[in-house]
């Protein structure tokens, strides 16, 4: 019986153990928990999600301040359009991010920086471009392109000096997907050095429509390497979604996969960004408290608790302070969600908003609880404690139990 380390992630003449821990935005893929798949041998990611709020936290800057300070006469306005990022405190607070990061990085792995094209900041091209520039300024060893197809992201920074040496990859959901990429991208005349293959299970946003259930991994990575064999083109494949056990990524592995991107497990690691209530809560969640919904302003569907504090919300647009995902044209679905329930309940001092939330606020505040499918098998990897909370587990031991796990089995904390 094989087990996940038998097996090696191939980047040229490096070996990396085949563990990617995903990107979990904004901040529950702490530089930490990075850092720890780095020293194991694997692959860790941190995010830019939401840099400025992160940096502050990270390093006592005030960029969310100085930027609230700003657009301040703004807040009671609607229209959210005149507030803009300035792209010199976004390349400043990248590059504390990352690159404090990779000067922390000890050990055989790598780090990778995940960035989101739904984070379209009023200014989708410019923004990105700085996002993905600065971070390999910062010296960030490579780039997952996720949430979005970023037709355009590898023509962004075809002059950068990086741009054919740090590792770039994409995440999709479907061969159409892939191919879409790679013909837009071909006139750079690079391919992507690795494909994330997301299925439908995974936490965060999907690239799926709301029939998501009637999609499945392995037969999307199937179809994937078939057409990826037929053209000749040698591009290392790494499932995600739903690969709970070691064995469940042997199996991946087996089938012809370079490696694995896994994420919920890691969601109850002491280096994850989650307060330590949070976890509890994604411990003892039962499978019916788990949900995919549409509350997401991005138009992607969410996988999430049923408890998050962020679902009905109704809180006041805080654009202002962030503005991530204000779209080319300054507008936010919970912006116009937000101001049709005020309009709807004259002199009402709160309201509520169903069907879209502020997700910039609630991920700031870890108020919006996304989840992987298997959330709720957490409860077998820990030891549950006598006040009824569960032992908080260490990365290394989760990343090690999918190294090292045979039949199926899951290592508890000793
Ligand atoms: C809490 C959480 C937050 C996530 N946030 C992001 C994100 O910001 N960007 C992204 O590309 N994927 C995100 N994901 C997806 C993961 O990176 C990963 O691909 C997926 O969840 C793997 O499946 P698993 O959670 O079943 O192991 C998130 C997943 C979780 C559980």
């Amino acid at each position: 019986m094989k087990r996940v380390d038998d097996f090696r992630l191939r980047f040229g003449k490096q070996e990396l153990v085949p563990i990617v821990i995903g990107g979990m935005g904004v901040d529950i893929s702490t530089a930490d928990l990075a850092l720890e798949a780095a020293r194991l041998g694997g692959i860790g990611h941190i995010s830019d999600a939401m840099v400025k709020t992160v940096a502050d936290r990270r390093f006592n800057t005030k960029f969310v301040k100085e930027k609230l300070k700003l657009y301040k006469y703004n807040v009671e306005n609607p229209d959210k359009s005149a507030v803009q990022f300035d792209l010199g405190q976004l390349a400043e607070a990248t590059r504390l991010h990352v690159g404090k990061t990779m000067e922390a990085k000890r050990g055989p792995g790598m780090i990778f920086v995940n960035c989101m094209e739904k984070l379209t900041m009023n200014a989708p091209r410019e923004t990105l471009r700085v996002r993905l520039a600065t971070a390999l300024d910062a010296g960030v060893d490579g780039i997952t392109l996720a949430a979005g197809l970023h037709l355009g992201s590898f023509a962004l920074i075809e002059d950068h000096p990086r741009f054919r040496d740090a590792k770039l990859g994409i995440i999709v959901s479907s061969l159409r997907a892939l191919q879409l990429f790679l013909r837009k991208s071909a006139r750079t005349n690079r391919l992507p050095d690795f494909v994330v293959v997301e299925g439908p299970l995974a936490g965060g946003h999907l690239g799926f429509g709301m029939d998501w259930a009637q999609y499945d991994l392995a037969t999307i990575v199937a179809e994937i390497h078939a057409w990826l064999v037929a053209e000749k083109l040698d591009i290392p494949l790494i499932p995600a979604g739903g690969i709970f056990t070691g064995s469940d990524a042997v199996s991946f592995l087996e089938n012809g996969a370079a490696a694995v991107q896994v994420a919920t497990r890691f969601t109850v690691a002491r280096e994850c960004g989650l307060p330590e209530k949070v976890q509890q809560e994604y411990f003892k969640a039962s499978e019916d408290k788990i949900v995919v919904n549409q509350i997401s302003p991005t138009g992607y569907p969410m996988r999430m608790l049923t408890s998050s504090p962020a679902i009905g919300s109704g809180i006041r647009p805080n654009c202002e302070a962030y503005g991530y995902l204000l779209d080319a044209n300054g507008s936010c679905a919970y912006v116009q969600a937000y101001n049709r329930e005020v309009a709807a309940h004259p002199g009402a001092r709160r309201v509520s908003v169903m069907d879209k939330t502020c997700l910039c606020t609630h991920m700031r505040n870890f108020d919006c609880w996304t989840c992987g499918h298997y959330t709720y098998r957490l409860k077998d990897t820990s030891r549950k404690l006598e006040d009824g909370n569960y032992e908080i587990l260490s990365a290394e031991h989760i990343f090690k139990d999918y190294q090292f796990s045979t039949d199926n089995k899951i290592a508890l904390p000793d």
